[in-house]
């Protein structure tokens, strides 16, 4: 059975977002599930843990603590999916790798939140797809790709359509990574899915069919290789 791994930007599942915009996500899961994949996954901490990083952080708090925040923003935004998505998954989102790979062996859909300090939710996606032995990981983001500049403040910012692990890294070398700030892809994930080969697309999340139109082979997003 293939095996992918999804992870949704925080910013598509939490309280704020209407009922139905989660259903979406969970029914477009389902569907990756019923095109016969095993899928891993892990949901982002969006506004919630950026309003709580920036509170605590006004108020003294760690890197640390503020990246504590955010794990647990993510969790909780983990468990608005797993009940949108009812039998269909783990009950509950892991917190270490061991309590990972027991919910993988029940066959059920794990959806996880992040695990620790210094990293962001997708360094967690990347090492779920190796626990899972994903050979895809899908980055569902507010953007539809990896592009040259930010493509909010440069309307002429160019769109790349694939990139290797290193040139990503080049891109990403730039960027500064603390709690609440990670961008696209942090250092570890990148570590993580560069050593194990695995594939990343990274597409948005806008409409939540384009998870089922890369899986169907279909040319969006940008595509992460190894060359
Ligand atoms: P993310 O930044 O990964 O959430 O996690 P997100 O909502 O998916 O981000 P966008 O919308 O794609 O930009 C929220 C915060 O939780 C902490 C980090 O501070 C991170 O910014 N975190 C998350 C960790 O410290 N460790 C983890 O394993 C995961």
């Amino acid at each position: 059975m293939p095996r992918i791994v999804i992870k949704l930007s925080g910013s598509y599942i939490n309280p704020v977002q209407p009922p139905s915009a989660i259903e979406s996500f969970a029914r477009a899961i389902k569907e990756v599930l019923s095109m016969g994949f095993q899928a891993g996954v892990v949901v982002g901490g969006g506004p919630t843990a950026r309003s709580y990083i920036s509170s605590a952080r006004a108020l003294g708090a760690s890197q640390a603590l503020c990246d504590h925040l955010g794990i647990l923003s993510s969790r909780m935004n983990a468990f608005l999916l797993i009940s949108s998505l009812g039998e269909a998954a783990y009950p509950v989102p892991p917190t270490s790798i061991e309590e990972a790979l027991r919910a993988a062996a029940s066959e059920k859909v794990v959806v996880m939140g992040g695990l620790q300090p210094g990293q962001s939710t997708n360094a967690v996606a990347a090492v779920l797809a190796e626990l899972i032995s994903a050979e895809t990981l899908i980055n569902v983001t507010t953007v539809d790709g990896v592009y040259s500049e930010d493509p909010k403040k440069v309307p002429t910012a160019k769109l790349y359509k694939k990139l290797s692990y290193s040139q990503f890294a080049e891109i990403l070398s730039t960027r500064r990574e603390e709690a609440g700030k990670y961008d696209l892809f942090d250092t570890v994930a990148l570590n993580v899915v560069s050593r194990s080969k695995i594939l990343v697309h990274i597409i948005s999340g806008e409409p939540p069919e384009n998870i089922i139109r890369v899986l169907r082979g279909e040319d969006i997003g940008t595509l992460i290789s190894p060359t």
